[in-house]
């Protein structure tokens, strides 16, 4: 992620999610040395993005987004695998993410991933209330 791409992330944020990250605080990500954020881009357009945090070797995925009209082309899963590729470079051994218990489609796409369920937050979403489902995947470094 760039700075001039932080805008349309944002936009990309109010469109995909209840509760979205503003633009200041996506800005803030490029000066945070545990963050890592990869965007897609097509035809100049940010059309998906995945943002982490990693501490000692333990890697939180904050969120991940594809554009509704770019869905299902593959971006969300090359988001993640190119994320993963990244954070073996960092010397991180896993990732972590929290999942609305009914998001069906970003669940199949984890599981296809090789995500594994960890836990559950009870209520941990609000707009609307909802349980968050815990889920990690680790690799060997
Ligand atoms: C979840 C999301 C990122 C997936 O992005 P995407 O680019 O459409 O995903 P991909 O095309 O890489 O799909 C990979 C796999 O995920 C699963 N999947 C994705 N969308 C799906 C859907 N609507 N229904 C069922 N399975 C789906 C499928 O297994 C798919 O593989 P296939 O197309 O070969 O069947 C996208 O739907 C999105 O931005 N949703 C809104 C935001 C969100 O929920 N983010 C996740 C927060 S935890």
């Amino acid at each position: 992620m760039n700075a001039s791409q932080v805008p349309q992330i944002a936009e990309l944020e109010k469109l995909c999610f209840s509760d979205p990250w503003s633009e200041q605080s996506i800005a803030s990500e490029l000066e945070n040395p545990l963050s890592l954020w990869l965007v897609a881009v097509e035809a100049g357009e940010v059309v998906g993005y995945v943002g982490s945090q990693t501490v000692l070797g333990e890697t939180d995925m904050m969120n991940l987004a594809v554009a509704p009209e770019a869905r299902r082309q593959g971006t969300g899963r090359a988001l993640v695998l190119a994320l993963v590729e990244a954070l073996k470079e960092k010397e991180s051994h896993s990732l972590m993410l929290e999942v609305r218990a009914s998001n069906i489609p970003a669940q199949k796409l984890y599981a296809s991933l090789g995500f594994s369920q960890v836990g559950r937050r009870p209520k941990y979403y609000s707009n609307p209330r909802e349980d968050a489902l815990i889920l990690r995947k680790e690799w060997s470094v």
